[in-house]
C-alpha cells in the first residue's frame, strides 16, 4: 500500500490541499475533482491516491477514488489491489451496475476505490457515452468527495471529455519536467472557472517531495490570470 505515513512531510503537505478541497466543498459545493497534468509522469496519481487517502482521515468523510485512466491503469497496482473486482470499464459498458456494485472499500483507510479495469479498445467512446456523467451522479449521492485520476491532458482527449460532469481540476505541474507550453495549452483549454488549482510536484531543493500548491477558487477568474502569467516569457 502506498498511502504516506501521515507524520511525513508530504503527508503535511497533501493535508493543505485537503484542507483547500474542504474549504470548497463548503463554501463552493465543490464535491468532484479531477488530477490531471500537461504530459505523462508528472505525478497524477500519486497526486490522486494522496489526496484521497488524505481527504479520507476525516472519519465522518464519505471519499471515493477513481481511476479514470481506462487507457493505463494506475491506481489498483499502485495501491496493490488484489484480485479482479468489477471496474469503471465494466460499470461504463453494463448500464444496471451500480456505483455500489463496482466499489471497493478500503476499511482500513476508509477509503473507497473505483479501478479503471482495462486497458479497453475503446477508450474514447466509453468516456463519451452519458453514462459516466450517469454513474459519477449516482457517486455524488453516496460520497462527500469523488477524486478522479486522469490521463494527461494534451495527448489524450479525455480530460476534455470528462469536464462536464467535473466540478474542478487540479493540475499537477511537475518540477523540471512539464513544458511550460504544454501547461499553457492545458489551461487555455480548460474552462478558467474550474480550475481549482496548480499542484507543485517535486522541486530541486526536495526532489521526492510534494511541494506547493496555489489554489482559485471555483468560480473566480483566476485560471484565466494564471493564465496569462504563464505565458509570460
Ligand atoms: N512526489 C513524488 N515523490 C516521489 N516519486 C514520485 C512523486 N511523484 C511521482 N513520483 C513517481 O513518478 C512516477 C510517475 O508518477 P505518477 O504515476 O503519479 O504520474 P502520472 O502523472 O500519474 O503518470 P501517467 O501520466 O503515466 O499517468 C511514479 O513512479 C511515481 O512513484
Ligand atoms: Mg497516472
Amino acid at each position: 500500500m502506498t498511502l504516506l505515513n501521515p507524520a511525513s512531510f508530504e503527508a503535511e503537505q497533501y493535508g493543505v490541499l485537503r484542507h483547500v478541497m474542504e474549504t470548497l466543498r463548503k463554501s463552493a459545493n465543490l464535491k468532484v475533482v479531477a488530477i490531471t497534468s500537461a504530459g505523462v509522469g508528472d505525478g497524477k496519481t500519486t497526486t490522486a491516491i494522496n489526496l484521497a487517502g488524505a481527504l479520507a482521515q476525516s472519519v465522518d468523510a464519505r471519499v471515493l477514488l477513481v481511476d479514470i485512466d481506462v487507457r493505463r491503469p494506475a491506481v489498483a497496482r499502485q495501491l496493490k489491489l488484489a484480485g479482479s473486482k468489477r471496474s469503471l470499464v465494466d460499470a461504463l459498458m453494463d448500464s444496471s451496475l451500480k456505483v455500489e456494485d463496482t466499489v471497493e472499500h478500503l476499511a482500513h483507510f476508509n477509503l473507497s476505490v473505483l479501478r479503471a479495469g482495462g486497458p479497453t479498445l475503446a477508450p474514447y467512446e466509453l468516456l463519451k457515452s452519458s453514462r459516466l456523467e450517469a454513474l459519477l451522479d449516482q457517486a455524488r449521492q453516496r460520497y462527500d468527495y469523488i477524486v478522479l485520476d486522469t490521463p494527461p491532458f494534451v495527448p489524450v482527449p479525455d480530460c476534455r471529455l470528462i469536464a462536464k460532469c467535473v466540478d474542478g481540476f487540479l493540475i499537477v505541474v511537475a518540477a523540471h519536467r512539464t513544458p511550460r507550453s504544454a501547461l499553457a495549452e492545458t489551461l487555455d483549454l480548460l474552462e478558467p472557472a474550474k480550475v481549482v488549482g496548480l499542484v507543485f510536484n517535486g522541486d530541486s531543493v526536495r526532489r521526492s517531495s510534494y511541494s506547493g500548491y496555489y489554489h482559485a477558487h471555483v468560480g473566480s477568474s483566476r485560471g484565466a490570470r494564471w493564465r496569462r502569467a504563464w505565458r509570460k516569457p
